[in-house]
């Protein structure tokens, strides 16, 4: 039957007239369906796009996420300068990172956050000039800290209080004085997902705010460290602005403190900003919520009688989430009768929980349309569903899509671009899809995809036989 109700989901957005439509708060800015119903992005038809790069396929819209990152980039600049200082943007390569991307990101204006030695060399590769570049991390090696010093890195976040004597040792042993800020466990709980949380003080990131105090008298000892200023992240996915101005208010009394014994010039208040899934996600635009932020960060100092640090950001899926898209062709489709006498369709695509993990990971949810076409079948209560061995190989868990979907249709998840490549993996020896960027009509490979070779390629003492 096709069920449009039942099930749990009987408050689910399938009933307006548009159900098949590519919304763009959803989609890229450059989706369209063309006058055959199929689906174009930057003007690149999903079939084109699936035959020349093969099948499943990341497709990025490039127009839409350099767009973005100039309109973040433009958005915190003037808002910060309204109040009288200036504010960095980073963009968080946890996200996205691919050499092109970062790239992308560099042109921009944008600075680049990495978390480890790996995406460190794929900024330094993009040729991000290395003063730009901020490392985090909760377990940097000496490896890690070695490279970022002697590539004259802008930043290091400091994450512990051990992690304070080591860098210090290797910046005097290579001659530099390197700039650091301390990643401050806020308290500050974002209303996130519990994983996606990163402020609790029950986890692993960040020096407790009472114990931050003592940690930068520690760096201020230290001839080959000088300290920025406090840093904090409190979470991802995040629609409103008041766990930012909780979390500024916190970090800035201890600024206020910190600076009675020298000098703070700097706040990194992190990233976190959240997009839209689902028709359900109703973000803020960017402008509205830079200018929120600047007058949080303007009022507190006013109010705490200190002068107004230069504040950083490190958006990442506000930056590259929506700009993404991904392809996949439907194979087997099954019919499962449920309890309540609804029924669910189970469509199953050729990729699954390795180029996508986030719903099983954390419950993420997902738009899904039918790509090659539209349809005057009816809607019908579907789960797309991979092809690994795990029940909860789920791609979009709850999506209304028509009852003649057959195989070797084509489905497009949307805003995918955030990660999704990024957690990629190999289960099942599936190969970890092409990345593909489209604008003005044309598309090009930016990470090739792997091959059935590249798999075994690690196995050793192997060999086509
Ligand atoms: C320290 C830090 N900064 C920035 C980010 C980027 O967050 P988002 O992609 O939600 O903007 C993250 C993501 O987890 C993070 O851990």
């Amino acid at each position: 039957m096709a069920a449009s109700a039942g099930s749990g989901l009987s408050s689910h957005p399938v009933a307006h007239a548009h159900w098949q439509n590519v919304d763009t708060a959803i989609y890229s800015a450059n989706s369209a369906r063309d006058s055959s119903g199929e689906l174009l992005v930057a003007g690149v038809r999903a079939s084109t796009l699936l035959a020349e790069h093969g099948s499943p396929l990341y497709v990025v819209d490039e127009q839409h996420a350099r767009d973005r990152a100039a309109q973040v980039h433009s958005a915190f600049t003037r808002e910060f300068e309204r109040i009288g200082t200036s504010a960095k943007i980073y963009y968080s390569g946890k996200a996205f990172m691919a050499v092109e991307a970062v790239k992308w990101m560099r042109e921009a204006g944008l600075g680049i956050d990495v978390a480890t030695g790996g995406e460190l060399a794929v900024a330094l590769a993009a040729k991000v000039d290395p003063g730009k570049i901020a490392m985090q991390g909760n377990n940097k090696s000496d490896a890690e800290l070695e490279i970022a010093v002697s590539v004259g890195i802008g930043s290091v976040i400091l994450d512990s209080s051990e992690e304070i004597d080591r860098l210090a040792a290797i910046a005097s042993r290579l001659g530099r004085v390197q700039k650091v800020f301390v990643r401050v466990n806020s308290g500050v709980h974002a209303s996130t997902h519990d994983f996606l949380a990163t402020s609790h003080e029950d986890q692993k990131f960040g020096i407790a705010l009472e114990d931050a105090e003592t940690a930068v008298a520690a760096i201020r000892t230290h001839q080959s460290l000088e300290f920025l200023g406090l840093h904090c992240h409190i979470g991802s996915q995040i629609f409103d602005t008041s766990g930012f101005k909780e979390s500024a208010s916190r970090l800035l009394k201890l600024t206020a403190q910190l600076r009675k014994s020298g000098a703070v010039p700097e706040l990194n208040l992190g990233g976190g900003f959240g997009i839209a899934y689902t028709s359900d996600d109703d973000p803020e635009p960017i402008e509205t919520i830079a200018a929120q932020l600047a007058d949080i960060v303007r009022d507190t100092c006013a109010e705490l009688g200190i002068g107004i640090p230069v504040v950083s950001f490190e958006p990442g899926r506000s930056i590259i989430g929506s700009a993404g898209v991904t392809l996949y062709t439907v194979g087997t489709i099954k019919r499962v009768a449920l309890t309540d006498g609804h029924e669910r369709t189970y469509v199953s695509v050729d990729g699954g929980m390795s180029d996508n993990i986030r719903t099983a990971l954390y419950g993420a949810d997902y738009t899904a349309r039918l790509a090659n076409r539209v349809s005057t079948a009816q809607p019908q209560l579907s789960r797309i569903v991979g092809k690994h061995c795990e029940s909860g190989d789920i791609v979009v868990d709850t999506e209304f899509l028509p009852a003649d979907i057959q195989r070797g249709d084509l489905i497009a998840v949307a805003a995918t671009g955030a990660y999704c490549w990024a957690l990629a993996n190999n289960y099942n020896y599936v190969a970890r899809p092409a990345v593909v960027a489209v604008r003005n009509g044309s598309s090009r490979v930016i990470v090739r995809g792997e091959t059935e070779e590249d798999l075994l390629a690690r196995n050793v003492d192997w060999s086509i036989t």
